[in-house]
């Protein structure tokens, strides 16, 4: 195996950011059989904590999994994890309870799946929970079940091929939600503009020493690190090269840099099919729960046709960016909640996850 090893060199100006590629990594099998039984297909006679597995399996911001679960007779109870809050990126709590809409979203198709629909209900206080009652059912498929564990943030540059008509309407019909709107933007003079923005927010964020610390605090350099926490950023699911842990963070400070980053974005945009935003119709907790259930759907659905999805929320998370972008969409008085790029792209690998034991309380 040695032999065939490449050796990337990051920006090509410094050998201490020498990387592998990720599939040339010494006992990489490791990580492979970590994700295989964290992704395995439930079987036939899969129950309550099987199906919480699945949920954990949903897209939550910097991969921190900001949830817990609580099993009652019939019931699963989603609750936030405020331990593993990214308060810099999300001072209001926002993506975290997209993440956990996304995690309802998921175990309600593996629950539908298994004979179990599911009925969830967010109670009106300030503790913001998602119940979920499991009702007894017949055995029925749900149509975006299979894509569960397939399912990835693909953040490499697409291949620039539009997506059909007909895709784009499945795209729009799965991520149909009571109070959320979904714009689909296909037209390069939209995207573009939606560019400037990304552009200009991820500046912003790149010149802030606490949005970089917190970032820094995810990520994960090499497989050993991202299987020892089971959570966060890991540098080969964003398609960098994976770099031993003590050399990550010379190598995230000497590569890590404005004008590379923004560069990568503007690839990033002008090679996708197309751009969804979406907008709760209210700034409140159970919108966001809502979003988040919208956008795995969506996210769901695109795996399913082959089309890739990552997100670029910078004109969302910066406050002022946020507030022209809104006015650019003619939704001057909602907040817009997701900024997604799709496209066309091979799989990056997948991102880790913690264990059913970890996530229940
Ligand atoms: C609310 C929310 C916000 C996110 N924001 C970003 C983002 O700004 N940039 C990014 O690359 N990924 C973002 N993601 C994707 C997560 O990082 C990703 O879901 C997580 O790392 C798990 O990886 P997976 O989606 O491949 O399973 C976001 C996901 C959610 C749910």
């Amino acid at each position: 195996m040695l032999s065939r090893r490449s050796l990337l060199i990051s920006g090509g100006s410094i050998a201490a950011c020498a990387g592998l590629a990720y599939d040339l990594w010494p006992d990489l099998h490791k990580y492979d059989d970590e994700l295989a039984r964290q992704r395995k297909v439930l079987a036939s006679d899969a129950g309550l904590r099987e199906f919480i597995r699945y949920a954990t399996l949903a897209a939550n911001g910097h991969n921190a999994q900001p949830w817990k679960f609580r099993v009652a007779e019939d019931k699963i109870i989603i609750l936030p994890d405020l331990t593993r809050r990214t308060e810099v990126v999300d001072p209001d709590d926002h993506h975290l309870f997209v993440s956990l809409g996304c995690a309802t979203e998921n175990l309600l198709i593996a629950a539908q799946t298994f004979g179990r629909p599911g009925e969830t209900h967010v109670p009106d206080d300030s503790h913001t929970i998602v119940e979920i009652a499991l009702e007894s059912g017949v055995e029925q498929k749900a149509p975006l079940y299979d894509a569960i564990p397939f399912r990835q943030s693909t953040r490499s540059a697409f291949d620039g091929r539009q997506a059909p008509t007909a895709d784009l309407e499945l795209l729009k019909s799965a991520a149909q939600e009571d109070g959320v709107s979904v714009l689909l933007f296909t037209d390069p003079r939209h995207l573009e503009a939606i560019l400037e923005l990304v552009v200009e927010g991820n500046s912003t964020q790149m010149n802030d020493p606490a949005f970089i610390a917190e970032l820094r605090h995810w990520l994960r350099f090499s497989p050993e690190q991202a299987m020892a926490s089971k959570d966060g950023l890991f540098a080969a699911c964003s398609g960098n090269p994976t770099v031993p842990g003590w050399l990550g963070d010379l190598a995230f400070s000497l590569v890590f840099k404005e004008k590379a980053e923004n560069d990568k974005y503007r690839d990033h945009v002008r090679s996708s099919a197309g751009i969804a935003v979406f907008i709760g119709d209210e700034e409140e907790p159970k919108h966001w729960i809502k979003v988040g259930r919208s956008f795995q759907r969506f996210a769901l659905q695109a795996t399913a046709l082959g089309i890739r999805n990552a997100h670029i929320n910078q004109p969302i998370e910066v406050p002022t960016v946020r507030n022209d972008f809104a006015n650019w969409l003619g939704v001057a008085k909602t907040r817009p909640d997701l900024v997604v790029r799709f496209g066309y792209a091979p799989p990056l690998p997948m991102s880790m996850r913690r264990s059913v034991d970890q996530v229940i309380i």
